[in-house]
């Protein structure tokens, strides 16, 4: 089945403990492993950028199901194109928390999301694409 990759911004409803975003990514990890998806979740405190990569019926179904949750709101899809290969295949879902200064490529990925917010390029590149194609190996 073909493979595509998503990416999407969204707004947290609230401020969300660690705890909670714990909560969210064990959740995420399970469920993505039982339907061959893969990615990685961002969280700055205020907003969610996520990829997604797997098949395409079953990305269209979980981002509806995602797009569904009370946790966060305003969600804006980024990107959504076929792909040659997985950019995060080992995670079933990566987590990055921006609120800790010490995640790694943290200036970047700061303005990343920053940028996505306000539909701002990189370098001539939509904040999605530049996302993905920070972390191809
Ligand atoms: C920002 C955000 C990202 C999420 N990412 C995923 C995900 O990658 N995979 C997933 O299955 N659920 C994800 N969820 C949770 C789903 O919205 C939903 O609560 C969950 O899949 C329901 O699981 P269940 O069908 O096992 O009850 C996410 C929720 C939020 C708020």
């Amino acid at each position: 089945m073909s493979l595509h990759q998503l990416v999407y911004l969204s707004q947290s409803t609230r401020k969300l403990e660690k705890e909670e975003l714990s909560a969210i990514w064990t959740q995420a990890k399970a469920n993505n492993a039982r339907i061959d998806v893969t990615g990685s979740l961002f969280y700055n405190g205020g907003w969610f950028m996520q990829v997604l990569e797997g098949p395409a019926p079953v990305l269209a179904s979980l981002y509806d199901k995602i797009s569904k949750d009370p946790r966060h709101h305003d969600l804006r899809l980024l990107y959504n194109e076929p792909a040659a290969f997985r950019t995060f295949v080992r995670w079933t879902m990566n987590m990055t928390n921006l609120e800790e200064r010490q995640a790694d490529k943290y200036e970047e990925l700061v303005d990343i999301v920053e940028a996505a917010k306000t539909g701002r390029k990189i370098y001539g590149m939509s904040p999605a694409v530049t996302l993905l194609n920070f972390f191809k190996a």
